[in-house]
């Protein structure tokens, strides 16, 4: 039985209804209800074992590979079920996820990278213009063709693992972290290059530690905290909101400040950002 509204014919982006995910005996995620409309960015927050990856993982059909499963709920994309599909099936519908810690092939060159994100491609025949595309957003992946991958900077590796992941022309892009350990200036450089490719027309969801990054590209937040949605809203009310301020940008924790009365005690941990 399909109890979603379906929105306009063929023209819905990601539809996640009630989301339950386990590792064994681990309950991971529940009750995860979230929309990505086509063209969007919407950027998912939250600390580390929030169930971020998770989240990525139950959409682009990978859990299996990490022993885990969906227990409840629904995930569609337009007028596909994802939930339950392979990963194969995934990727045919349009949707590619750049996996956490980039998972470039180390020894393979730049060059063989990009053609290995072809082989899940609707169309092969349009693989040398994806390439073109690629060459055309990270110029320093062209410079670097013949290299191996592995000699490439962090910043580069995930240059060349979003490139990867375009090679299958993707109507949505699954992104994990993709500023995890990189300098604020590269980091600054991805944020971009993200809103390049989704200019281009392709949906963006973006899981980020870094909230000032990610509010700063998205239309729409979800913060997860242990496994369940605890905020979300229009990514601008939520970069104002107090409670992200001060929990998730690490702003208006002023020693000055008499804690308020009844309010949640501060979670530094996630305040690795200071613009
Ligand atoms: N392969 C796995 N097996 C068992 N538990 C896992 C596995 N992967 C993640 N978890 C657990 O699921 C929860 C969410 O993890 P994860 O999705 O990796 O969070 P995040 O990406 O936000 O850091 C954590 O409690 C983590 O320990
Ligand atoms: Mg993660």
């Amino acid at each position: 039985m399909n109890v979603h509204d379906p929105g306009p014919p063929g023209d819905s982006g990601l539809t996640v209804r009630d989301l339950a995910v386990s590792y064994g005996p681990v309950t991971a995620l529940r009750g995860i209800s979230l929309e990505v409309p086509r063209g969007s960015v919407v950027t998912v927050l939250g600390g580390n074992g929030a169930g971020k990856s998770t989240l990525l993982r139950a959409i682009s059909g990978t859990l299996r590979f990490h022993r885990g499963g969906i227990t409840a709920g629904e995930i569609g994309f337009g007028r596909a079920r994802l939930s339950g599909a392979a990963t194969s099936a995934v990727v045919a519908h349009g949707v590619v996820q750049v996996p956490e810690g980039r998972k470039i092939f180390a020894r393979m060159t730049v060059e063989e990278n990009l053609r290995a994100g072809a082989l899940g491609a609707r169309d092969r025949r349009s693989a040398s213009e994806s390439r073109e595309r690629v060459l055309t957003l990270f110029p320093v992946l062209a410079e670097r063709a013949r290299q191996r991958a592995g000699l490439l900077s962090g910043g580069e590796q995930q240059m060349l693992a979003i490139g990867r992941a375009l090679m299958a022309r993707p109507k949505l892009l699954l992104l994990d972290e993709p500023t995890l350990g990189l300098a604020p200036m590269m980091a600054a450089r991805i944020a971009d290059t993200v809103r390049e490719i989704n200019a281009q027309g392709t949906t963006v969801l973006l899981v980020e530690q870094n909230a000032a990054l990610a509010l700063s590209l998205a239309s729409h937040a979800y913060v997860l905290e242990v496994g369940e949605v605890v905020l979300s809203g229009p990514a601008a009310e939520l970069a104002e909101s107090d409670e992200v301020r001060r929990r998730y940008l690490g702003i208006g924790d002023d020693r000055d400040e008499a804690p308020l009365a009844g309010a949640a005690p501060a979670r530094p941990a996630l305040s690795r950002w200071s613009a």
